[in-house]
Parts: C-alpha cells; sequence; structure tokens
C-alpha cells in the first residue's frame, strides 16, 4: 500500500516541492500519494511548514510523525495536539544560505565597508581594516548552522568563539558552553552572530544586562530568532552607541510592522527573514530519508527534543 503524505505548507511552495518530493521519495524505494490534501486519518506523514495553517493534529489518528521544513521549530513544539515524533530541517542548501549570509554581513563590519559609501560626496579618508585574524566574532549556538558558520569564519581567519548550552569541540574554534561561558562569550565578541532556537531558556537572552557584557561599539548580526533579544533594550544599546550596528533578519511580528521603531533606527539593517531557506533539491533527499527510517523502525535523523524545545 502507498503511504499517504500529507504536504502541509503554504500553497506557493508546492510547485517546486511536488517533483522534488517525489523524486526523492522514489529515489528512497518509497511508495506514496504525496498531495496537499487528504483525508484526514489516512495520512501517515505530514511535511510540515509553521506558515501552512495546520494547528491541530487530532484527527490524524494514523499519523507516524511529522517533518518539519524548518529548522526551527518553536511554532510547534509545545502544541498539545502533536503526540507523534517531530523532525526539523538539517539542510545543506539552508546551511549554506545561511554561511553566505553570515559571512556577507561579518565583512560588511569588519571591512567597514560601508564607510567608503559615496552617497554624501567625495570621502577619500584612507583607515585600513585589520586582518580577519586580528577580529573576534562570537557565534551563539553550534548547531548544523552555527557550526557551519563559525568554521567558515574561522577558515578565512577570523578568531571565532562559539557558544552551546552543552560542551562542543570544533577544530580552529574557541568553544565555551552553558551560563559560565556566556559572560566570556560576549566579552569577545566584537561581531556577534546569534543562531540560537526560540526556547524559553533563550527568550530574551540578549537583554538590557547582557547586551552591556558586549566590548562597546560590538555588532549584532541575528538570523536566529527575533525573540532571542530584548526589542527595547537593543534600541536602548544602540542610541546609546554600546551596539554600533545590528543586521536582523527575524522579528517578534513577522513582517516586522511599519510602525516598530527598528525601522527608525539609522544603524539597524532589516532583512526580511531571507538568511537561509531551505532548498528542495537538497532538504527533499532529508525528508525521503526520514520516511525510510520510520517505515524500518530505525532512528530518525534529527529528531526534536521537545522538552528542550529544539
Ligand atoms: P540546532 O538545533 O542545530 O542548534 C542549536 C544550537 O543552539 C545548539 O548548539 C544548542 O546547544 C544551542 N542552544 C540551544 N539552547 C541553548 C541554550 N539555552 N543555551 C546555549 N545554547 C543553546 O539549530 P540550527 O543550527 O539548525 O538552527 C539554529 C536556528 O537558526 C533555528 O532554530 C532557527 O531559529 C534559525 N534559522 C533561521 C533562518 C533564517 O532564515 N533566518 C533559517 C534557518 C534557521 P547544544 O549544541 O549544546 O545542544
Ligand atoms: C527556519 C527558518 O527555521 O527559515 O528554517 O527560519
Amino acid at each position: 500500500m502507498p503511504l499517504n503524505i500529507l504536504f502541509s505548507a503554504p500553497p506557493a511552495m508546492w510547485p517546486n516541492y511536488q517533483p522534488a518530493l517525489d523524486a526523492a521519495l522514489a529515489r528512497a524505494g518509497i511508495a506514496a500519494n504525496l498531495a496537499c490534501s487528504h483525508a484526514a486519518d489516512e495520512v501517515d506523514y505530514i511535511i510540515f511548514a509553521p506558515d501552512g495553517g495546520l494547528q491541530d493534529f487530532t484527527p490524524f489518528t494514523r499519523l507516524k510523525a511529522v517533518l518539519s521544513l524548518w529548522a526551527g521549530v518553536e511554532a510547534i513544539t509545545t502544541n498539545p495536539t502533536l503526540t507523534v515524533p517531530l523532525t526539523r530541517m538539517v539542510d545543506n542548501g539552508l546551511s549554506a544560505g545561511m554561511v553566505e549570509y553570515v559571512l556577507g554581513y561579518v565583512l560588511r563590519y569588519h571591512l567597514d565597508i560601508d564607510r567608503y559609501s559615496r552617497a554624501n560626496g567625495p570621502h577619500w579618508q584612507p583607515r585600513v581594516p585589520p586582518l580577519a585574524r586580528q577580529r573576534r566574532v562570537t557565534v551563539l549556538g553550534l548547531g548544523a548552522l552555527g557550526v557551519a558558520c563559525a568554521e567558515t569564519l574561522a577558515g578565512i581567519g577570523f578568531n571565532v568563539c562559539g557558544w552551546s548550552r552543552g560542551p562542543h569541540r570544533v577544530e580552529g574554534i574557541t568553544c565555551r558552553f552553558g551560563p559560565d561561558g556566556f559572560a566570556k562569550a560576549l566579552a569577545e565578541a566584537e561581531i556577534l552572530v546569534t543562531l540560537l532556537p526560540l526556547t524559553p531558556a533563550t527568550e530574551n537572552l540578549l537583554n538590557a544586562e547582557t547586551l552591556a557584557l558586549l566590548p562597546r561599539g560590538a555588532r549584532l548580526i541575528n538570523p536566529g530568532r527575533g525573540a532571542l533579544i530584548d526589542d527595547d533594550a537593543l534600541i536602548a544599546a544602540l542610541q546609546s552607541g554600546q551596539i554600533g550596528h545590528a543586521t536582523l533578519d527575524t522579528f517578534r511580528v513577522e513582517p516586522l510592522p511599519e510602525a516598530h521603531p527598528f525601522w527608525q533606527q539609522p544603524n539597524v539593517t532589516i532583512t526580511p527573514h531571507i538568511a537561509a531557506e531551505t532548498r528542495p533539491d537538497t532538504a527533499s533527499d532529508v525528508i525521503a530519508e526520514n520516511i525510510r527510517r520510520a517505515q524500518a523502525n530505525e532512528p530518525l535523523l534529527h529528531l526534536v527534543d521537545r522538552r528542550a524545545g529544539y
């Protein structure tokens, strides 16, 4: 019997995902009816995006697992109607996008690229930037994305510190962890990159008290989640010069409301949650492999620990 797989995501994603998923399922040897709608009590697996509208999993009585297309799963981890395993997305296309985004904005800060904008007319005031090895960058989060970014930055010479919940060893990176490592990781951050999941433990992690631990004038890049940072504290730090500039990709409310003070803050760059996106061509094989594993009673890849929230 073919498996019934429900694609629960915004309809605009279907034309790109359908052929990629069908091909990946075939490669994995899985006979499946993949569709955007199925009778709920006949669905075996759900491929899920949080903006697809599905919130009540109760009618899916034969569901075996939910496979998130997103890396961040805060919108679903606490859903009480979800009682089957949940996996999140780890995809090399997603990681490559994040690495390019982070590298681009780190280099913008490191090289002081905005200094040479000609918006204000002729400007011949040379200031040679330091080398990457003289620049300290901290990456909060040493998961799939944090490690990929930290390794790339270290690979071109940056002096990189990474911070995580538990201990890690990553070659070429100073790894710190837990509450004790946090203050040190911040104190070392001329440029701070936040790649943490949003959980009860990380919400408002960057607040007035912790932003004050950064070196004065530090630059911040937040492609993680908006609620990792207390908005009011960040605005105060940007206005006082404690934070020199911030590049924000994620926000508490998206799209960022027009009245939000971030739009008025001159030393903020806002990108509309485009840092990285799951890529159908690479992510489809991750989904298909997990369905194969579930069918074979093998451990799933990238299983979410719902108590930890990521
Ligand atoms: P992972 O789950 O692989 O990694 C999470 C990291 O955060 C781990 O190193 C983990 O520590 C650490 N962490 C979690 N909680 C804490 C805590 N309380 N204290 C210290 N460290 C903690 O996630 P990814 O790297 O795949 O993704 C990170 C986030 O990036 C996603 O959750 C999502 O919010 C965001 N994202 C944003 C995108 C965008 O376009 N803007 C695109 C994709 C993702 P440990 O290793 O010890 O468990
Ligand atoms: C994700 C995201 O979590 O796009 O995948 O933010």
